[in-house]
């Protein structure tokens, strides 16, 4: 049986990984500054995550959400304490389009409307509704067009509200940060009017933390700068740091129903010890002072190449506009320098997702090879 070709590839097998690197079936280690897409946030194969995810499948692997698991509460306990949401309840699920998808239909069992309101470059998922809300045509199929959803400018109070006021809208998603877009931002003012509009007109505010969230701006969410109280959270990639787990946090004011949702493998053991795992050494290692210390280091030696028009995002979520199309110099970093990166859908835009326990330097080496490259090309 061949594989179904839907990811075009870079010729690169890596097989083992180590904190900030990764090393191909070649022998060559490659600096990983993109984290497998923002999913790495412990470091790749970290010891205390190996030994919990081995001791965990050598005791019981799965079993399903039908008996209790112990391990769901204390990751759920954990959890509230890292982020400050100790108020909320938490689901367990396994991707972040799953998390997205749990999400718009809670909120619309919630409100009981249906109508989507999402912003334009916003990216959520690849499931029907989660697709459905992501802006991107070639990624939607006939079949995901049954649902309603309206696109707004990421900023635009006005129309926002003129929306809201037509009273069908169950939910506004929102990714803080934007990811896969290209790491736009509104403005402190547009979130927080957006979540008192929301909670004026009886609609919920997601906060698509999947790919800003987990520390990754230096932050445990990104929302936390703004004055803001989404009514669901939504969460992945760094959370398992390679397991795949996600889930959403739900406001008290949201109350559960048995069967309203549910997953097979949702929250299983290994799943739990995995994500256990992950928030004991972002506490441990003190993760998220080092992403704003290392964010800062960044920002400071970005200045120093002239080409970066401008850098974009926060903590180690970060984009360097250029003012050309990156394609070629990713892959010369990529090729030549042994340096992953990523791009997004503005092509000009290079973006930085390291695991957060990054040093200063990886971010040497990092600048070295892409003064480098550039001098060069
Ligand atoms: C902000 C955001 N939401 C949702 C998703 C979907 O997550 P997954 O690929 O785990 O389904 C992504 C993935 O890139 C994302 O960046």
């Amino acid at each position: 049986m061949k594989l179904f070709d839907v990811y075009p590839l870079y010729d690169i097998t890596p097989v083992q990984g180590n904190d900030v690197y990764v090393t191909d079936d070649k022998g060559t280690t490659y600096l990983d500054l993109y984290g497998g897409h923002a999913v790495i946030s412990i470091g790749h194969s970290h010891p205390e995550y190996v030994k919990a995810v081995s001791e965990q499948v050598s005791m019981l692997g799965f079993y399903s959400n039908a008996i209790q698991n112990p391990l769901q509460v204390q990751l759920a306990q954990k959890l509230g304490a890292a982020s400050g949401c100790d108020d909320y309840e938490l689901f367990l699920c396994n991707s972040g389009a799953e998390a997205n998808e749990n999400a718009l239909k809670l909120a619309s069992f919630q409100t009981g409307k249906a109508r989507v309101i999402a912003f334009k470059n916003a990216f959520h998922g690849r499931t029907s509704a989660t697709v459905a809300a992501t802006d991107n045509r070639n990624i939607n199929a006939p079949i995901n067009a049954q649902h309603q959803v309206t696109f707004l400018e990421l900023g635009d109070t006005d129309t926002l509200e003129k929306e809201l006021q037509k009273g069908d809208v169950c939910a506004v998603i929102v990714e803080f940060i934007q990811g896969v877009g290209g790491l736009d931002e509104a403005t402190a003012g547009f979130y927080e009017t957006t979540d008192r509009l929301c909670k004026a007109h009886g609609t919920l505010l997601i906060a698509d933390e999947i790919q800003c969230g987990y520390g990754r701006t230096g932050d445990f969410f990104a929302f936390a700068k703004y004055d803001v109280t989404p009514d669901i959270i939504s969460i992945a990639k760094g959370m398992g740091n390679g397991f795949p787990v996600a889930g959403i946090l739900i406001h008290p004011s949201i109350t559960a129903k048995h069967g309203m949702l549910g997953t097979t493998f949702g929250g299983n053991h290994l799943a739990c010890a995995a994500a256990i795992a992950v928030l004991d050494v972002l506490g441990e290692e003190k993760l998220m002072e080092n992403v704003s210390e290392i964010s800062t280091y960044f920002l400071e030696k970005a200045k120093a190449i002239p080409q970066i028009r401008q850098v974009k995002g926060r903590g180690l979520m970060l984009g360097l506009e250029f003012d050309f199309e990156v394609g070629d110099l990713r892959k010369k970093l990529i090729y030549d320098k042994h340096i992953f990166t990523g791009g997004s859908s503005n092509k000009k835009l290079l973006r930085i997702l390291p695991p957060l326990t990054i040093k200063k330097e990886h971010i040497d080496t990092f600048f070295a090879a892409l003064e480098d490259v550039i001098t060069n090309a």
